[in-house]
């Protein structure tokens, strides 16, 4: 292989892009929250998602709002032969990204039909691990920036209510650990997020407990903080790091009886 030139290293070392966030699946109501909550701080922004309407709308608003850089990306994590070329062509790697992209769908539906599985399993987990993988594979060489990803406290146990969407979470939270030891010795942050309940489209029509639930403002405050902090993993609202250390403690002979 040819020896790089100083010009050509001095390149190669300005692919980062400092200040920049890559919010994926930037529709959702948490990562608008993030977006503004980042907007505010002056960081610029790729909104990407499936919705580019939406994703041009909420940009043009950001840039007047906060007299930032923001930009809308076609990004479909269930259309797995794009998702590495389209992180790959953006302009250089942004220094940060926060992952939102979910999908929870009928566990009645998942049960009977595997296209049902096949969207839950590829929305939540190898779609966005491909994403990842795309982001970390451009960090790793550069050898800063951060990662964090919300997962959900149902990846915590599995529960007869949602174990698809649960179980596809759980491999994310598995994924995510693996990650953040990978890149930890390459100097770049991964940050897990849990959110409990939150108050949000995919939320919509379900009866929440008040007292643990969430806004989307809140949880964008708490995955900010995690980031300057530089924690692994942050469970929102905080109660539920407690919550969740009692559900996973009940014995299996016990918890099996349950109705969740
Ligand atoms: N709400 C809660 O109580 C709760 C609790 C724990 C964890 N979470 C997690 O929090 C995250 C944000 O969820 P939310 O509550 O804010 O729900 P939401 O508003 O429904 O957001 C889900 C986001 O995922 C995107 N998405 C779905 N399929 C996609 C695909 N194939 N490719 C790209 N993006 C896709 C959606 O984009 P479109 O607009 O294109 O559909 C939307 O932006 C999710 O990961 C969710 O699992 C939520």
């Amino acid at each position: 292989m040819a020896k790089k030139s100083p010009q050509e290293q001095i390149e190669r070392a300005s692919r980062l892009v400092e200040n920049q966030a890559l919010i994926i699946g930037a529709s959702s109501d948490m990562a608008r929250a993030m977006s503004y909550l980042l907007a505010s701080r002056g960081w610029n922004l790729i909104l990407a998602g499936r919705n580019l309407k939406d994703l041009r709308d909420q940009s043009s608003d950001l840039q007047i709002r906060h007299k930032i850089i923001a930009e809308p990306m076609t990004l479909d994590l269930l259309d797995e032969r794009t998702i590495r070329k389209r992180i790959r062509a953006l302009d250089g790697v942004p220094e940060l990204t926060v992952c939102f992209a979910g999908l929870m769908l009928s566990e009645d539906e998942a049960r009977k039909d595997s296209e049902v599985v096949h969207k839950i399993l590829g929305t939540n987990f190898t779609g966005v691990v491909q994403a990842i993988n795309s982001v970390a594979e451009q960090l790793e060489e550069e050898g800063r920036g951060t990662i964090a990803v919300v997962s959900s406290v149902a990846g915590d146990r599995g529960r007869s209510s949602n174990y698809h969407y649960g179980s596809a979470k759980a491999g994310l939270t598995a994924y995510l650990s693996g990650l953040r030891n990978y890149l930890f010795h390459r100097g770049v942050h991964v940050v897990t997020v849990k959110p409990g309940f939150v108050r949000t489209s995919m939320t919509e029509g379900m009866p929440l407990p008040g007292p643990i639930t969430g806004s989307p403002q809140k949880v964008a405050q708490d995955i900010w903080k995690a980031i300057e902090k530089k924690k692994n993993v942050v469970y929102t609202l905080w109660m539920w790091k407690w919550i969740m250390l009692i559900i996973r403690n009940v014995p299996e002979f016990v918890f099996k009886r349950l109705k969740m």
